[in-house]
């Protein structure tokens, strides 16, 4: 669809780890993974139009502090494409923002996965679903969740999917405070504060897939599991007070989303979480709270026009 007018619209999830299972770290400088992914109804979207270069523009209520060169990882995604794919065109990306950024939340990296998606689809390269994988998985760790969606299994250093089934929508309430938290920071903070101790192989409590499964949120509540979370907490003591809050606001549990700064709070159902939230943002006026369902699927074109 390469007319002079013409527009992809892409919409893509923010996502949160269930379980991130943390093991040793690598020879590469990653870490060893067994983490559930689950997309939330939290999204960016990412408009491409053709242009004869790459260049970003970021809009909406979150757009501070998104890099808008060529090291942005939407930028770098259709530059990868077009490497991949020999394509000449260039693409003019309008990410419109409203997942927090560096909050744990994989922002970056889902707008990273839209772009691949609309490039794709701009350029009419279609790749196969598989070289799409490969291709997002150089540009990060979490950018193949964020293509596929739902609820998956991670390992690796996360970017090895195996989907899985949620019988029931679960609510959640985000809140998040403060500026980001950088997530080498946060793994490096790990790392020290495990003080060179052996780590077992990291894996996913089957108790969790079970949970899922059965669309069980107070099943789910007792299994949630975030190996990050003292690492984020100690680099930010005051993400104990939010999650404290959040309990206090009636949760079934809270959990440091990824490597934080968002505390995710899992609610009964959606009016429980509508109380959670409005709980949270009476007693936290400095946060920013929200109220997602999970799962949701991932990048997915929503309007392709011709103009
Ligand atoms: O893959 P991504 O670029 O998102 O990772 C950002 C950083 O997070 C890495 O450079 C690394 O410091 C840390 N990381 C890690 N182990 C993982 C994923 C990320 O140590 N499995």
């Amino acid at each position: 669809m390469e007319h002079a007018d013409a527009v992809v619209t892409v919409r893509v999830p923010a996502k949160l780890n269930l379980v991130l299972a943390v093991g040793p770290a690598r020879s590469d400088g990653y870490h060893e993974l067994a983490t559930v992914f689950h997309a939330v109804s939290l999204y960016d979207t990412v408009e491409a139009r053709p242009a004869a270069e790459i260049t970003v523009v970021v809009t909406g209520e979150r757009a501070a502090g998104v890099p808008t060169g060529s090291t942005n990882l939407a930028a770098r995604a259709a530059a990868e494409l077009r490497r991949a794919t020999g394509v000449r065109a260039g693409v003019r990306l309008n990410i419109s923002k409203r997942i927090p950024v560096a909050a744990g939340l994989a922002g970056g990296s889902a707008d990273a996965a839209a772009s691949l998606v609309a490039c794709d689809a701009l350029w009419g390269t279609r790749l196969s679903g598989g070289r799409l994988a490969a291709l997002a998985a150089g540009l990060g760790s979490d950018v193949p969740f964020a293509l596929e969606g739902g609820t998956a299994i991670g390992t690796g250093r996360g970017e090895r999917l195996t989907a899985v089934t949620a019988g029931a929508t679960f609510h959640w309430v985000l809140a998040t405070t403060g500026s980001g938290l950088s997530t080498p920071a946060v793994y490096a903070e790990l790392d020290r504060l495990r003080g060179g101790r052996p780590v077992p192989s990291p894996e996913v409590d089957p108790a969790v897939l079970e949970a899922l499964r059965r669309g069980e949120p107070v099943a789910l509540a007792a299994t949630l599991r975030n190996d990050l979370q003292p690492a984020a907490c100690a680099l930010r003591p005051d993400l104990r007070g939010t999650l404290d809050a959040g309990e206090r606001a009636g949760a079934l549990a809270g959990i440091v989303s990824g490597s934080g700064p968002t505390c995710a709070f899992l609610a009964r159902d959606e009016p429980h979480a509508s109380d959670v939230a409005a709980r949270l943002q009476a007693v936290a006026d400095h946060s920013v709270v929200l109220q997602v369902r999970g799962p949701v699927p991932g990048a997915r074109v929503v309007e392709a026009a011709t103009g």
